[in-house]
């Protein structure tokens, strides 16, 4: 696996793609090469932190007030890499982010020139060498980002790609919308009218919980609507999936049920991103220890884990 480092990478672009989501770019040398599923840990440069620390303690905080002051300028923020490409010697790496607290409202305020800097590539990619032809992308919410960038890699080795992209409603879907308005609004089809996924031939289907855009429903019923009237053969067919745990769970599920191999991103958060605090575990299936499980941790052996491996029913794990 490739080694990591601290980058101090310039803002190429912050642009805001729609209600709460922006996409990053930022220009770096010497990012080692990465593949998607892996991950970045984002923090203020150095020469930044008073004025996070200042932007980061004002405004309306709970009573932990000196927890934050230390804590958050000091800890990094997960994002997985949503593409990237050379340009020169340097590379341009894409972040997609959703505005939840005061780490990415503090991004989404960083201008073309801004410094940044970026821990990474992190963690393990997703697995994409099996001979299986046909591989379907599930993600909801900011599930969405790795998978932009696995379309392009699915394209490149010839795998027939398919892109299951959920949303609460249409304006949090990080996604440009050519055509129609509301494409397919069956699920039974597939369309080529997101312009991201567009770019490596990566059909959608789209889903909205609201009815706003797509077919009208959670993108796991989508995607059961869509495997019913388009069946691919289990021995085919690798699903991945990336998005709020439960959307997971039911992916998970659905392909066990089928006997379809699934590949799942989680998230967790994260202090270190490189396995020192032990603060990012996952419970597994692990044969070979006394309960038949164990922990591993999110940040060093995932996040990217085989669906079947994970305990979806532990209390350990976010409902
Ligand atoms: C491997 C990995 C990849 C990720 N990729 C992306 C991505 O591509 N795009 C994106 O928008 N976000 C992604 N995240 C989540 C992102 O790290 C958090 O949204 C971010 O750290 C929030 O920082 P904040 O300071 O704005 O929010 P905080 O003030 O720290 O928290 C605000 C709210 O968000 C919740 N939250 C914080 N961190 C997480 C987390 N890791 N998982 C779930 N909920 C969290 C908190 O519980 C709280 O409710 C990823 C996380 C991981 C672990
Ligand atoms: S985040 Fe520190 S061990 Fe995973």
């Amino acid at each position: 696996m490739s080694s990591n480092k601290i980058n101090v990478g310039r803002v190429v672009a912050n642009p805001q793609l729609c209600r709460e989501h922006y996409r990053l770019t930022v220009r770096l040398a010497g990012f080692a090469q990465a593949e998607a599923g892996q991950f970045v840990h984002l923090s203020p440069t150095a020469d930044m932190l008073t004025e996070y620390r200042e932007f980061s303690t004002s405004g309306s905080w709970d009573g932990a007030g000196w927890l934050r002051t230390v804590a958050n300028p000091m800890l990094r923020r997960a994002f997985s890499i949503a593409g990237m490409r050379a340009v020169g010697d340097d590379v341009e790496l894409d972040v997609i982010y959703r505005v939840v607290g005061k780490g990415t409202s503090w991004l989404s305020r960083l201008v073309s020139g801004s410094s940044l800097s970026v821990l990474g590539p992190l963690g393990l990619p997703f697995p994409i060498h099996s001979t299986k032809p046909h591989a379907w992308m599930v993600s909801g919410g900011v599930g969405l980002p790795p998978m932009l960038w696995l379309s392009e890699a699915l394209a490149k080795v010839g795998k027939k790609a398919i892109a299951f992209c959920g949303a609460q409603t249409a304006d949090l879907l990080a996604v440009t919308m050519s055509g129609e308005r509301s494409p397919r609004a069956d699920a039974a089809n597939a369309t080529l009218s997101a312009k991201e996924f567009a770019a490596s031939g990566t059909p959608v289907v789209i889903s909205t919980d609201d009815g706003s855009l797509g077919f009208s429903g959670h993108i796991g019923a989508a995607l059961t609507a869509y495997h019913k009237a388009q069946s691919c053969d289990a021995d085919d067919l690798v699903v991945y999936t990336c998005g709020p745990e439960r959307m997971m769970a039911f992916v998970a599920r659905f392909c066990f049920d089928r006997g379809i191999e699934c590949h799942v991103c989680m998230e967790r958060s994260m202090a270190c991103g490189t396995g020192m605090c032990q603060s990012c575990v996952v419970p597994v299936r692990d044969d070979d220890t006394d309960g038949a499980w164990r922990y591993r941790l999110c940040c060093r052996e995932g996040p990217v884990f085989s669906a079947e491996d994970v305990l979806w029913e532990s209390p350990a794990m976010a409902k």
